[in-house]
């Protein structure tokens, strides 16, 4: 895409979705989102993808939203672009394959609130979070005190929210911010890992694996668990269903399609 704020690197089913805005440490402006909703619609449209790593150029993951672009906004304007911000979060979240945060620095305010619409965060030892809008006088507008709370519990979520508090890889690693930190130049290795172990896997069993917990969290044990219950019939009309069990029957590896 040209003069896109956004890289997409494919190789092997695993994608690289790169903010490329280092200049402005990638903070988000609607131009970014527009560009991130893009390479993800355009990612959910290639069946051989099987999970996505979502970094940033430069020394930032992301350093928030763009307070330039917002600083003159009334409410009507900042309550579009908190809608905006929030549809492509949930965009990422709910995206049928895994999406892994490479945390490869800042991760504040719209950038803490990425990453943590993402599956889980690999950070870097150098990387920093936090939600530190009420700096600025504002809320977090793209899920963070929805998110956090649900994440690290709701008074660590209110501690952080009120202080503004930035956090350390270590501390944010021992909170569950972050699930992984890593040495910065281990960061897209270890993502890399990941990926290509969750690539070896059954892609529709992984997708629904995501999808449960995702609707689960959200939704009472019973419900969660007829869901999880109706999830794991419809891996039985599956082709790698029978590929799985039978290479495990024959002792022999198994070779998923994702059908
Ligand atoms: N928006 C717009 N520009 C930003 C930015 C942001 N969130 N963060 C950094 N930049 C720009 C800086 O203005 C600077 O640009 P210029 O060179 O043109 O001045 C450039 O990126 C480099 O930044 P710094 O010189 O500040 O870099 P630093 O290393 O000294 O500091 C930092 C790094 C501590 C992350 C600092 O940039 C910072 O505090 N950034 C803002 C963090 C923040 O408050 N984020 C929350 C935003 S509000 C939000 O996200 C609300 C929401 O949920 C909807």
């Amino acid at each position: 895409m040209e003069n896109s704020t956004v890289k997409l690197e494919r190789q092997d089913g695993i994608a690289i979705v790169t903010l490329d805005r280092p200049e402005a440490l990638n903070a988000l402006s609607l131009k970014v989102f527009n560009d991130l909703e893009a390479a993800f619609l355009e990612l959910a449209r290639d069946p051989s993808l099987r999970a996505v790593i979502l970094t940033g150029a430069g020394k930032a993951f992301v350093a928030g939203a763009d307070i330039k672009e917002m600083a003159d906004f009334g409410p009507i304007q900042a309550r579009a672009f908190a809608r905006r911000g929030q549809s492509v979060m949930r965009l990422i979240e709910s995206f049928p394959h895994p999406v892994i945060a490479a945390v490869n620095g800042f991760a504040l305010g719209g950038g803490c609130e990425l990453a943590m619409a993402c599956d889980f965060r690999i950070a870097s030892e150098n990387a920093k979070a936090g939600q530190p809008e009420v700096n600025l006088g504002v809320t977090p507008g793209f899920g963070g005190t929805q998110r956090l709370a649900r994440l690290v519990g709701r008074s660590l979520a209110k501690y952080l929210l009120f202080t503004g508090e930035i956090l350390s890889a270590e501390r944010a690693l021992q909170i569950g911010l972050f699930d992984e930190v890593v040495a910065p130049e281990q960061v897209l290795p270890r993502c890399l890992e990941i990926a290509q172990t969750i690539a070896s896997k059954g892609p529709v069993a992984v997708s629904y694996c995501k999808h449960a917990v995702n609707i689960g969290v959200e939704a009472t044990l019973a419900q969660g668990q007829d869901f999880e219950a109706e999830l794991f019939a419809q891996t039985f009309a599956t082709g790698d269903q029978k590929e799985g069990m039978a290479a495990f029957i024959l002792k022999r590896p198994a070779t998923f399609k994702g059908i």
